[in-house]
Order: C-alpha cells, then structure tokens, then sequence
C-alpha cells in the first residue's frame, strides 16, 4: 500500500492589515466586543490588485521551496477555496499557470472545509498510486464578500493562504479521515446571490444579496457539535484516540469555539493551535496557515499526531489525522 505524507508547507499572509480598532470606525462594534466574543484582534486584507491565486500561489511557492521538490516532480494541484478568482476559469488553473506546472489543476469548494476536501482528494490519488506528489492549497479572500456595514460579519474574516506537498510514502503520513455534508443546513451560512440560481442585478445587489449572510449561533452550535464527533470518527479509523493526539489544528472561527471543542474532547487547551487573534477566520486557508504556525515555530515533531478538523458552509466538516513525518522547520 501506498501512503501520503506532507513533505512540505507554507503559507502567505497580504500585507494589509484591519484591526479591530479600523473596524471601531466602520460599524457600531469595540475591540472589546469582538475580543471577548471572537478573540480576534485584527486580519489581513487582500490588496486591491491581489486575488485568491495570487494568494495560492505564495503560499504555494513556500511549500514547495520546503519540500525540495521540482516542479517537473508535481502530478497534480488541488485548490480549495470558496473565495475563487472566476466563475471561470478554475483558481487551481490561474495558480498552475503562475507557479509554471503543467499538471492537471482543480478547485475543490467546500467553504472552509475546502482544505480538508482537497487534503482526501489529493491522499486517495496517492493512495491509488494514479499520482506520487501532490499540491494542495487552501485559498481564500472572503473580504471580498463581506459587507463592511454589516458588524455581525465583518469583524469575522481575513484573508490568507496555506500550502502543504503531499507524496507516496512507505509509511503514513496521513491516517483515518471523516468527512461529511448536510446540505439541509445550506441557508444558515451564504452568499446567495452570483450563481446561477440568483444571478447579480441591480436589485439584488442593492438587497446585498451578494453578501456572506450567516446565522452565528446556529453555526456556533453546529461547529461545537461537529468538530469532535468527526474528531473522534477520524480517530478511530486511524486506531487513536483523543489522547493519542499531539496538537488539535482546528479550522480558526472564533476562539469561543475552540474552548468549548477543547473542554467537549478533553484535550488540553494547550494542545489546540490558535491563530486566530491575528488572522481571523481565513476560511479554506485556517488550517494549513494554523499548521505551518506550528511548523515555523519549532512545535512539530516527527511522530506527533494531528487532528487536523474543519467545519463550514453547506453545511459541511470533516477531520484528517496525520502522524508528522517531517524534521524541524527549514
Ligand atoms: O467558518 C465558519 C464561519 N462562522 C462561524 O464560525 C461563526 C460562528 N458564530 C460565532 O462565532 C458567533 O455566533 C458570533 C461571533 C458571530 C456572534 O457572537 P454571539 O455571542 O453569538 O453574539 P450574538 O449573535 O448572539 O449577538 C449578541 C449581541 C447582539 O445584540 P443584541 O441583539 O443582544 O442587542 C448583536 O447585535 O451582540 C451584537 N453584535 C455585536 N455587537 C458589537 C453582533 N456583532 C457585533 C459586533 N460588535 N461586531
């Protein structure tokens, strides 16, 4: 049997900064509400000339410096993002064509479960041995979709994206993984309008149907029910359990969440990665940003246990555990 194994990582930030205090002079919110409700501090913004492939493509770049791979040696990029540059043509075509590959390219969109999504898909090709090296990237600029007059939203997101190499390897490398979909809840976090059911007017953009609309609590409830019990699925189809894990890399949404998560699976809150007070939710990015944190800081280790679980839009969720085969940071 063939395993996958993350060979390399990194991950790009924009330049542009939104503190809670920048936030204090667009809508009625304080840093302290969105601190305490949130724990987030400030975001990063997409430059006005940079899309989610340009935001790919850095990170991407990163992850494959990290691994010491050619270009030549990649079979294929699988992109997650709901956030995508164009209706048409694919992100994952746009960031092949910078990054100089010729492999084949595709987004896959499960909103901030995206990375998650493209992590199976890219371990199953492997696992099939119909490819050995594998890029995956979670990309997202959903401030480009949030209204800036809406306090309930737009305290909530950043920009950012995360990049992991993945190749056939002797041993795992990446073990159980749970996913899963409920598209019954689709109405409680959307952008309804700009596809094809709900094409962008005058009318609909002026109701800002174009907008994230989203029901927080409902997704609050969602998410403190969802990440443990695909933890805990994910978990036993690798054979481990809770305490066999080192770190909990959880999708970033609000650090309320990741307290509740922590307290609900018994794992120490020490051992759950946190990024989100200065980056914000940055949707299909969250969880390969949260990690290559880990990464660069020294905190990984070859043999540790990750739980690596994201929650989202659709609805969707779902948790990959990877046993960390990699040496220190570059
Ligand atoms: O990737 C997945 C994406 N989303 C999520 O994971 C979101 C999950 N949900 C959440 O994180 C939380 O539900 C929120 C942070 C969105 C909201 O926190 P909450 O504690 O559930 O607040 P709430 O919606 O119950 O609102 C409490 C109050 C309301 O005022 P009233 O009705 O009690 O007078 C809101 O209008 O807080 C008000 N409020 C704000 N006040 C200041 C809502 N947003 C803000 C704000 N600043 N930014």
């Amino acid at each position: 049997m063939s395993y996958a194994a993350i060979i390399g990582i990194g991950s790009y930030l924009p330049e542009r900064r939104l503190t809670n205090a920048d936030l204090e002079r667009l809508v009625d919110t304080s840093d302290e509400w969105i601190l305490t409700r949130t724990g987030i501090a400030e975001r990063r913004l997409a430059g006005e000339d940079e899309a989610t492939s340009d935001l790919a493509i850095a990170a991407a770049r990163a992850a494959i410096a990290d691994a010491g791979v050619a270009p030549e040696d990649i079979d294929l990029l699988v992109l997650g993002t709901s956030s995508p540059d164009h209706v048409f043509p694919s992100t994952a075509a746009l960031t092949q064509t910078g990054l100089g590959l010729r492999c084949p390219a595709v987004d896959v969109m499960a909103a901030c479960t995206s990375f998650i999504y493209a992590l199976q898909h890219a371990t199953a090709t492997i696992e099939s041995r119909r490819a050995r090296t594998v890029l995956v990237i979670g990309a997202d600029a959903l401030t480009r979709h949030v209204d800036f007059t809406d306090r309930r939203t737009c305290v909530l997101f950043g920009d950012g994206a995360g990049a992991v190499v993945v190749q056939a390897s002797d041993e795992p490398g990446v073990m159980g993984i749970d996913l899963g979909t409920d598209g019954s809840g689709a109405d409680v976090l959307t952008i309804p309008a700009g596809g094809s059911a709900l094409p962008c007017t005058p009318d609909r953009l002026a109701q800002g149907l174009h907008h994230v609309r989203m029901n927080g609590a409902e997704v609050f409830k969602f998410a403190v029910r969802v990440i443990p019990e695909t933890t805990r699925r994910a978990l036993a189809a690798s054979g481990l359990g809770v305490d066999d894990v080192t770190w909990l890399v959880p999708h970033q949404a609000n650090q309320r969440i990741l307290d509740t998560v922590a307290e609900r699976l018994g794992v120490p809150r020490e051992r759950v990665v946190s990024t989100i007070a200065n980056v914000g939710n940055t949707s299909a990015a969250s969880i390969p940003l949260a990690l290559d944190d880990l990464y660069t800081v020294g905190n990984l280790r070859p043999g540790d246990v990750l739980a690596l679980v994201g929650f989202g839009a659709g609805l969707t969720w779902g948790a990959v555990i990877v046993r960390w085969t990699k040496g220190p940071a570059r």
